[in-house]
């Protein structure tokens, strides 16, 4: 049996697998963000670790036999945030996340040194490792002075399973720090933020064994040692092993709080000027390319949260039946944007509104918004070599048959809903630990799941959609600066 921890950013999954890939069961936690100051966006570590318990306690209680025949664990978990530790491994600080803006500036400082987009690939964006830590360095120089390790949230997560300081190279590859074509740190760049190998943890591939989980929670779990803990992966590559997303020309679609287009390489295919980020996948040998928009179901949260509905029923509300975009375009930057891009300070808006704009108006301006922001990373991928021919859909958001429609006949592209969809990065993280456990061939392991059902474009309501998204695009540079 192999458990997969999906550290999320609104909530960790704890997830059961058995030795012939089935889903056994699951249970999850919630772990709010804390925005202390506009553009913030903080989790303390010490949340991850309780939240872990708590999921792990209810899938012990729910399948008690089964849970005790977990021999390894896969970590998954948003990516980039900033984590840190001093000497005596206690953290320092809330961990700055992924969708955190305040190192803008740093992050264009950094950027304009040509050895970072040279070494890594990719813009150092303000969301990326790196920047944070120059932020620390300038704003909070004593904490900065105590750190002894930097660590990504799952790696955080694994400090505390397994007392061990270790990562992956899909996740390492969101610093800023690793060079994804050598998958190794670059000291050169570490040393351009203040920082040596020895701040950074061991890597380790995705698929490899990453530590063991420690006595006390071998004891505490009932679990019967040794528990392997395999390197994971960032949770859009977790989620890709998740679909059997590993060669080229996979790709999947993800409605999660952020909004991603990954789509799988056989090499690794840098292209910084699109905003486009690529990535070493969590396989040996594989990278991956994606584009990332900051707020998907987040913005259909919100604009639920303002109308006092749930995102839920704000779908349904829209029946089954796709429409053509009417006169409200509604821009989803509600946290800036990262592709296409790059920019920390915009911000959403609704445009064109009316007296006959009532809530089932916005929410289809909304879901379109995201679909229109997905369509712009995928103009950038397609700049930067990737040819997709279908999209499977992950995330809480592909609940809504509405959106995938929406999204389908944006994208123009075939969307495959599989069965069970909202699962794949601790179903990936699972993967990974029988990986690792039993050394089998990827390839065997990473297979495509069942699909539920596919939404097609709607060919005749194509022409409105690309025309609401030529509008759309009119609006970003009307509000940019
Ligand atoms: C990827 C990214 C997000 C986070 C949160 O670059 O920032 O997708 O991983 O899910």
């Amino acid at each position: 049996m192999y458990l997969g921890l999906d550290l999320g950013t609104s909530g960790i999954r704890a997830l059961l697998m058995d030795e012939d890939q089935r889903l056994i069961g699951s249970a999850s936690a919630a772990t709010p963000v804390s925005r202390p100051h506009p553009g913030w966006s903080e989790q303390d570590p010490a949340l991850w670790n309780e939240a872990c318990s708590s999921a792990v306690a209810s899938l012990r209680a729910q399948l008690p036999r089964e849970f005790a025949a977990v021999r390894a664990i896969g970590l998954s978990g948003h990516m980039h945030g900033a984590t840190l530790f001093d000497a005596a491994d206690q953290p320092l600080r809330p961990s700055i996340l992924w969708n955190d803006s305040r190192a803008a500036a740093e992050a264009s400082e950094l950027d304009q040194d040509p050895r970072f987009r040279a070494l890594t690939g990719n813009i150092v964006f303000p969301g990326f490792t790196a920047p944070k830590l120059l932020w620390l360095a300038h704003h909070e120089p004593e904490l900065f002075a105590r750190t002894a390790k930097v660590l990504l949230p799952k790696d955080a997560l694994r400090l505390w399973l397994t007392g061990s300081h270790i990562s992956d190279m899909s996740d390492a590859s969101g610093t800023s720090w690793l060079n994804p074509a050598k998958r190794d740190w670059e000291d050169s760049l570490l040393q351009a933020t203040g920082l040596t190998r020895e701040h950074m943890p061991d890597l380790v591939e995705g698929s490899a064994p990453g530590g063991e989980l420690r006595a006390e929670l071998l004891a505490e779990w009932g679990l019967k040692g040794p528990v392997l803990v395999a390197g994971g992966a960032g949770d859009n590559a977790a989620s890709a092993i998740g679909m059997g997303i590993a060669r080229e020309g996979e790709a999947f679609v993800s409605l999660g709080t952020s909004g991603v287009i990954f789509a799988a390489n056989d090499a690794f295919r840098p292209r910084p000027e699109s905003a486009v980020h690529a990535f070493c996948h969590a396989l040996p040998g594989r990278w991956h390319q994606m584009g990332v928009i900051l707020s998907a179901t987040d913005a259909l949260n919100w604009y639920a949260r303002i109308t006092g509905s749930s995102a839920a029923d704000l779908s349904r509300a829209l029946g089954p039946d796709l429409q053509a975009p009417g006169e409200v375009t509604f821009l989803p930057y509600l946290s800036g944007e990262r592709t296409p891009h790059n920019d920390t300070q915009i911000r959403g808006a609704f445009s064109g509104l009316s007296h006959s704009a009532d809530r089932a108006a916005l929410t289809r301006a909304v879901m379109e918004g995201v679909a229109f922001a997905l369509a712009d990373s995928l103009l950038a991928l397609q700049a930067a070599g990737a040819s997709l021919s279908r999209l499977v859909a992950v995330g809480g958001g592909s609940n809504s048959g509405y959106w995938l429609k929406v999204i389908a006949t944006t994208l123009g592209i075939p969307v495959d809903l599989p069965v069970g969809g909202d699962f794949g990065a601790a179903f990936g993280a699972a993967r990974l630990a029988m990986l690792a456990a039993s050394g089998a061939d990827p390839d065997a392991v990473c297979t495509p799941p069942a699909i539920a059902s596919s939404f097609t474009p709607d060919r005749a309501l194509a022409p409105a959609f690309a025309e609401a998204h030529e509008r759309y695009r009119r609006l970003y540079p009307a509000l940019a600066g």
